[in-house]
C-alpha cells in the first residue's frame, strides 16, 4: 500500500509571522488525518520557525529548493540539504518547473541536488512535467521520461525509498486548468512504466507519485481515485488552513 502524500508548496507567498499563522491553523484542521503524509513547503527564511512550531505534530516540513553541496563551501546563497536538515526539514522539493523555467535548473542539477538532499537524510520530492506546447506535439511522454532518466540516473534501489515524485505539467499550474484525472493518470501509469525500466518493478510499484497543478477541494477526491496518483503537491490552494485542510481531508 503507498501512503497518500499530500504537500502544500507556499512557494514565495508568506512573511514569517503569516507562515506561522498558517500552520498553526493547519495543525487542529488535520490532526486526525493519520491516512497520508502531510507536508508544507515555507520560504527558506520561515523553515525552523515552521518546524519548530510544528514539532510533534503530523504535519512535515519541507524546502522548495535545496543546493547540490552538502559540504560546507564558498556557495554564495546556496542552502546545504544537511543545513535544511539541521532546522528540522524532512522533504526538498526539487526540480520545480518554476525553478527549471525562471531559474534555470537543469536535469542534471535535479540529479545532483536529489542526491545532496538523499545524502543528509532528506526525502526528495523530485517534479518532472511537460509545457503546453510539448502535450500539443505528442511528446508529453517522452518529455518526462527523459526527465525522470536524468534526473533520477544513478540512484539505487534503497534510495528510491526516499524518492517521491510529483509530476506537474507546466500548462496546469496556477492556470486553472486541472489535468483531466484521464490526463493524470496516463502519465502516473508512464511514470511508473519508466521508473519500472530503471530501478525495476518493486520500486515502481512502491514509488509515490503526486499529481500537481490546479488541484483544489473540489477536484482532489477525483484525481485520488485514479489507480496511480498517491497525492497531491498543491500550490495557491495550500495557501490558506482551511482549504488546504480540505484537500487534506479528502476522505471524509
Ligand atoms: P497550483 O496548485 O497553484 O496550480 O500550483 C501547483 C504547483 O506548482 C505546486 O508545486
Amino acid at each position: 500500500m503507498r501512503k497518500p502524500v499530500i504537500a502544500g508548496n507556499w512557494k514565495m507567498y508568506k512573511l514569517l509571522s503569516e507562515a506561522v499563522d498558517t500552520a498553526l491553523r493547519l495543525k487542529p484542521l488535520v490532526a486526525n488525518a493519520n491516512h497520508c503524509e502531510i507536508v508544507i513547503a515555507p520560504v527558506f527564511t520561515a523553515l525552523k520557525t515552521v518546524a519548530d512550531r510544528l514539532e510533534g505534530s503530523n504535519i512535515k516540513v519541507a524546502s522548495q529548493d535545496c543546493a547540490a553541496q552538502n559540504e560546507f563551501g564558498a556557495h554564495t546563497g546556496e542552502v546545504a540539504p544537511v543545513m535544511l536538515k539541521d532546522v528540522g526539514c524532512s522533504y526538498a522539493i526539487i526540480g520545480h518547473s518554476e525553478r527549471r523555467q525562471i531559474y534555470g535548473e537543469t536535469d542534471a542539477s535535479v540529479n545532483a541536488k536529489t542526491k545532496a538532499a538523499l545524502s543528509a537524510d532528506l526525502k526528495a520530492i523530485v517534479c518532472v512535467g511537460e509545457h503546453l506546447s510539448e502535450r500539443e506535439a505528442g511528446s508529453a511522454n517522452s518529455v518526462v521520461e527523459t526527465q525522470l532518466n536524468k534526473g533520477l540516473e544513478g540512484l539505487t534501489v534503497d534510495d528510491m525509498e526516499r524518492i517521491i515524485i510529483a509530476y506537474e505539467p507546466v500548462w496546469a499550474i496556477g492556470t486553472g486548468k486541472t489535468a483531466t484525472p484521464e490526463q493524470a493518470q496516463e502519465m502516473h501509469g508512464h511514470i511508473r512504466q519508466t521508473v519500472a525500466k530503471t530501478h525495476g518493478d518493486a520500486v515502481a510499484k512502491d514509488v509515490r507519485i503526486l499529481y500537481g497543478g490546479s488541484v483544489k477541494p473540489d477536484n482532489i477526491a477525483e484525481l485520488m481515485s485514479q489507480e496511480d496518483v498517491d497525492g497531491a503537491l498543491v500550490g495557491g490552494a495550500s495557501l490558506e488552513a482551511d482549504s488546504f485542510a480540505k484537500i487534506v481531508n479528502f476522505e471524509k
